[in-house]
């Protein structure tokens, strides 16, 4: 993978694959760190006075409908009150409009283009890499920089198929986000998983367990690992086709895999061995948020994917806030993996380092998997 850094840029038009694909609500962005991150290339390619033409997708679009939900000018207006430059939104993915803007745009501007995914209807051109898209988008600038982490896991025209036509680096944001989680990958560390689905899990926990001191287990996922181990957990969810891999797994690796010894149900907090039938498990108990504080002292990294309950609401925060409050006030080294995580960092004020942006694509990368997309970006 080679970096956008060093490479002359000045007077060129450079098309960033950003990853924009931000939540929002009613028109207005919840949370912009995928926006904020971005800014580090950006602004360099600003400093550098190359022409910035910012490409990305947002939601999935398989009908008009869609595409009038998912019209990036909201996140081009609000990119437009992070930067200093002058920046253009194009509502087209393509034609005369793009290419007139481009050509009269200055060095040092930036030009947005509409949802690349709106060349998705009526016909599947984008996520299908439709080569005459690839060219076509490719012929609007002279350089290709790739900075979409979070979507580096997609093989599409707008993240893959310009590649195959322009000199092709990585930008800062990807740069930081692989070096992190390689870092992540290989060395010593104690993961902390949480989140809903088992089933998303399981790659990474079968990749990294090698290389991990402890797993330790919260959020809905939990559950499923508490009824492998013979607790009954009421109504809490639970996925029973993974239950014989979690026996498994606990089998294999008792000493590593952690589970929570007490939870909070709807009818409040019980040892896990008290649960009754009518029991929903919604965050880790207090006697759990203490023995994981023990377990992780002493870690010289923390890879964390997944809030350990449902922090969204107040009465289930206290797992996730309590046991970030920790190990940010030890300042053990500690990557957010997620756009869960991360917000929950948001909402109880913790500023962490490391951020990894991704959701799939953090997963997918984590569980060791090659981006065909990654390995293009040689500058040639
Ligand atoms: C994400 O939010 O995970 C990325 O933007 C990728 O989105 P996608 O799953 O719709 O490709």
């Amino acid at each position: 993978m080679e970096s956008i850094k060093g490479v002359n840029v000045t007077g060129k038009r450079v098309i960033v694959r950003v990853d924009y694909n931000v939540p929002i609500t009613d028109g207005k962005i919840d949370d912009d760190t995928r926006i904020i991150a971005s800014l580090r290339t950006i602004n360099y390619l600003i400093d550098k006075k190359a022409k910035i033409i910012l490409l990305s997708h947002l939601g999935r679009i398989k009908s008009q409908a869609d595409k009038e939900k998912n019209s990036l000018e909201v996140v081009a207006r609000h990119l437009s009150t992070l930067v200093s430059c002058g920046i253009y939104f194009v509502p087209f993915t393509r034609g005369e409009l793009v290419e007139k803007t481009i050509q009269n745009m200055n060095d040092g501007e930036i030009v947005i283009l509409e949802n690349t995914r709106y060349e998705d209807y009526p016909k599947l051109l984008e996520s299908s890499c439709d080569e005459a898209l690839s060219k076509y988008w490719a012929s609007l600038g002279d350089i290709f920089v790739l900075d979409a982490f979070g979507s580096a896991h997609r093989c599409h025209a707008s993240t893959y198929g310009i590649s195959k036509y322009l000199p092709s680096y990585s930008g800062f944001l990807i740069d930081n986000e692989v070096s992190m989680l390689d870092r992540a990958i290989h060395q010593r560390k104690t993961l902390i998983l949480g989140g809903s689905k088992v089933d998303d899990k399981i790659g990474v926990i079968d990749n990294l367990i090698n290389t991990s001191d402890y797993i330790l287990l919260g959020g809905a996922m939990c559950f499923t690992f508490l009824k492998a181990s013979g607790i009954n957990v009421g109504e809490s969810i639970v996925s029973d086709d993974k239950i014989r891999y979690a026996k498994n797994l606990i089998d294999i690796h008792k000493n590593k895999i952690i589970l929570p010894i007490d939870v909070v149900t709807n009818n409040g907090v019980k040892m896990v061995t008290e649960m009754s039938n009518s029991d929903i498990g919604y965050d880790i108990g207090p006697k759990t948020i203490s023995m994981y504080k023990e377990l992780l002292i002493n870690s010289k990294l923390i890879l964390w994917n997944g809030p350990l309950g449902m922090f969204e609401d107040p009465r289930y925060e206290d797992g996730t806030k309590k046991v970030m409050q920790f190990v940010y006030n030890q300042s053990i080294p500690t990557i957010l993996a997620g756009g869960d995580i991360i917000s929950a960092s948001h909402k109880f004020k913790y500023n962490f380092t490391y951020l990894s942006t991704g959701g799939g694509a953090t997963l997918e990368y984590l569980e060791g998997k090659r981006f065909k997309t990654l390995e293009r970006l040689n500058g040639k």
